[in-house]
Order: structure tokens, then C-alpha cells, then sequence
């Protein structure tokens, strides 16, 4: 039986992470605690609400606000933190940077502080592939260095060292995991699966960034959750545990496949100037975890079917965020030019 604060839990993969431990978990409760950014929202989470009224509740707030942080975690009398809080897309990091380093490197510092101040039970940061940077051959393993090449996976990097100083310097009793591409449903469609889906939903163009042949490793959310959920129950404090597929897709063949699902045709590709210092593969040793009895149950091509065909079910959902004027404006700073040419 648990008390966990999931921070960033109105987010994609916090919002399928709060569903799924409820589920799972009959006894445990959760306050979400979450900015409500662009990327954060309640709709995220309606069905949970409803549900599991009881057991859950929410409350707005940013985790750089450490007396908000700290009133909450004693309010709900919290023994765990998960954070999946961050400012997450590697494009928008490349047109504004501070707010990159304002959450995902101070945001997980205060949490840190909280941490240890009230002597919590466990801290898990959820980490990504990206901090170990490009890798061209082979695979990631956990003690690999990391190599952070863009702003986002380098204020990703600093969170993750920072958790690491705190369980060195004080024993703060912690663990990461780091998980490749994540897909599935509530995804905000400004990462590539959904805006493709939701582009090809409406014939509209898909930009594919320069050749299409970068690498990822696209997991199905839910896996995701079930390794966080492993390393919760059944990882070692201080470690770090990779999570994902295993294999990869280049981003041509992903984009074959949601195409496919949908029955559009492949004139909708269109290549576009590639993004400033795009990693051209990211790929994970996953048997750490593997070690601990979990086990990935999508491929990268099912996870992506079954993706889009949420995506076209549940119109009520992205429509709205794409005819949004905040959504146009980054539409057309990111893609004007580039789909223009
Ligand atoms: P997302 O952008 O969908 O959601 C982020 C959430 O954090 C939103 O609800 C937002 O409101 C909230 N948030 C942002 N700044 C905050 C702040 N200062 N205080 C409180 N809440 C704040 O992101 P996601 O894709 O669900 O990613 C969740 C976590 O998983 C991130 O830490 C990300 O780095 C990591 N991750 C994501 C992927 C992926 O493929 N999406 C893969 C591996 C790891
Ligand atoms: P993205 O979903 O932004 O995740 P990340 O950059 O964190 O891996 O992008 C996934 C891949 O798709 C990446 O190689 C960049 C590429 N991409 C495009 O080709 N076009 C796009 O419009 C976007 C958003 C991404």
C-alpha cells in the first residue's frame, strides 16, 4: 500500500502511469500534482476522476514552487514521489530553452530537497534514451556516459545526475528509469506519431525531417508504465533501469505504418528540413530490467497500429488542441517555412 505524488501526472505518460497503478493497485492513493501546462490536461484524466474518486486527487501547482511541493506531500501524507513533470519536446527546446532548465533541472532539485526534508520513502525519476545522446552502433547500457546533444536531453541529464548526487551525498533512497519514444493514447500530437496520425486523418502533409532514416525505439505507454511500476516494487535503490522495446523502426518506416493503418497513400509524405542536431538513433540494452521479470508486449509496429487507431477513435480529444490558437501559432513557427519550401 502506497501514497504517491505523480507529478506531470496530467501529462501523456503520467496520466496512463495514475490509470494503470489504480488499476492495479487497489489500496494504494495518488495526488496528482501538475503546472497545467500546454502539455497538461484534465481531460487526461476525466475517466480517472470518476473512477477512483477516493483514491485520487488533483491539484494544480509547479514543482519549482518547493512550499507548494511541501504542503501537498503532507496534505496527502505522501511516502512516494514519481516525476514525470517536465518540459518534454526536443523541437520546442530548441526554440526556448528555459523553461528546459527551469523544470526538468530545478524542478527536480526541489524536489530532491522535499525528498529529503521529509523523509520520503522512495524518489523515482522518470528519465530518457536521450541523455546517453546519439548512438550510432550497438546498444545503451545504464553505466553508459551520458551525452546529451540537444536542450531537452541535456536538462533531462542534469535532473537524472542530481538524483544520482542526492542518493550519494545523503542516501536518498532512489531510482531512474530511462525509456525510449513513447506512443499511445493522450499523447499531445506535436510528437511525431500523433501529429502524422492526425495530419493523415485530414490529408494533410506529414513533415518527415530529412532523410526519414534517424532510428527509435517506439514503445507502447502502457509497457512503459508496467517497467516504472517493476522498478517501483522491485528495483534496487540507487539504480537505474532502461525501458523499452529493444528494436527500432527509422522514421520511414513508422511513417509507412501509420499510413497503413489509416489506408492513406504515401503521397502524403513530404521531407522537410531536418531538425538542427537530430539524433540519428537512439537504441537500449533493456535486459537489466528484463532481469526483474518484465517484459515489453508490443512490438514497435503494434504500438504504433494501435496508437493511430485511438487516434482516429477519439477525435473529441486532439481536435480541439489542434484548432486551438496555441497549437496554430506553434504549427506555424515549426512547420511554416519548412512545408512552404
Ligand atoms: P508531456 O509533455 O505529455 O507531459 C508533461 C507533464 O508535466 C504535463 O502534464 C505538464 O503540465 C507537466 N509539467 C510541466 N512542467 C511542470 C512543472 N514545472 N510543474 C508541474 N508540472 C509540470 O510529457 P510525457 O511525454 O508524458 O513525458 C513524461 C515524462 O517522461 C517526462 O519526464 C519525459 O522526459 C519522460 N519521457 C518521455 C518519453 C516520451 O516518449 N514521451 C520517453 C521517455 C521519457
Ligand atoms: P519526436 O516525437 O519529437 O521525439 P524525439 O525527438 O524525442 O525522439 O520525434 C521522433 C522522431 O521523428 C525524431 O527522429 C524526429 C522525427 N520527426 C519528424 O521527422 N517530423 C516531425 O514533424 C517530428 C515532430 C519529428
Amino acid at each position: 500500500m502506497r501514497r504517491l505524488m505523480v507529478t506531470g501526472g496530467a501529462g501523456f505518460i503520467g496520466s496512463n502511469f495514475v490509470r494503470y497503478m489504480l488499476e492495479k493497485y487497489p489500496d494504494d492513493f495518488i495526488v496528482v500534482y501538475d503546472k497545467l501546462t500546454y502539455a497538461g490536461r484534465l481531460e487526461n484524466l476525466q475517466d480517472v476522476a470518476e473512477r477512483f474518486g477516493d483514491r485520487y486527487a488533483f491539484v494544480r501547482g509547479d514543482i519549482c514552487d518547493a512550499e507548494r511541493v511541501e504542503a501537498t506531500l503532507r496534505r496527502f501524507d505522501v511516502d512516494t514521489i514519481v516525476n514525470f513533470a517536465a518540459e518534454t519536446h526536443v523541437d520546442r527546446s530548441l526554440m526556448e530553452p528555459g523553461s528546459f532548465i527551469q523544470t526538468d533541472v530545478y524542478g527536480t532539485y526541489v524536489l530532491l530537497e522535499a525528498t529529503k526534508k521529509l523523509g520520503l520513502e522512495r524518489y523515482h525519476q522518470v528519465s530518457t534514451d536521450e541523455v546517453y545522446g546519439q548512438v550510432l552502433e550497438g546498444r545503451s547500457v545504464e553505466s553508459d556516459p551520458l551525452q546529451p546533444r540537444s536542450p531537452y536531453s541535456a536538462s533531462k541529464a542534469g535532473g537524472d545526475l542530481m538524483v544520482l548526487a542526492y542518493h550519494e551525498s545523503w542516501g536518498l533512497p532512489v531510482t531512474i528509469s530511462r525509456g525510449s519514444n513513447n506512443v499511445g493514447p493522450y499523447q499531445y500530437p506535436e510528437k511525431v506519431v500523433p501529429l502524422f496520425a492526425t495530419n493523415a486523418i485530414d490529408d494533410l502533409p506529414l513533415p518527415l525531417y530529412g532523410d526519414g532514416m534517424q532510428k527509435r525505439d517506439y514503445q507502447y505507454v502502457l509497457d512503459h508504465c508496467e517497467g516504472i511500476d517493476v522498478v517501483l516494487h522491485r528495483g534496487e535503490i540507487g539504480e537505474i533501469y532502461n525501458i523499452g522495446t529493444g528494436s527500432e523502426l527509422t522514421n520511414l518506416e513508422m511513417t509507412r505504418i501509420v499510413l497503413r493503418t489509416l489506408g492513406k497513400p504515401e503521397s502524403l509524405i513530404k521531407h522537410v528540413e531536418d531538425r538542427p542536431g537530430h539524433d540519428r538513433r537512439y537504441a537500449l540494452d533493456v535486459s537489466k530490467l528484463k532481469a526483474l521479470g518484465w517484459e515489453s508486449r508490443h512490438t514497435c509496429e503494434e504500438a504504433i497500429e494501435k496508437t493511430v487507431r485511438w487516434y482516429a477513435e477519439n477525435e473529441w480529444w486532439w481536435r480541439p488542441i489542434k484548432s486551438g490558437d496555441l497549437y496554430r501559432e506553434y504549427y506555424r513557427q515549426q512547420y511554416g517555412k519548412r512545408l512552404a519550401e
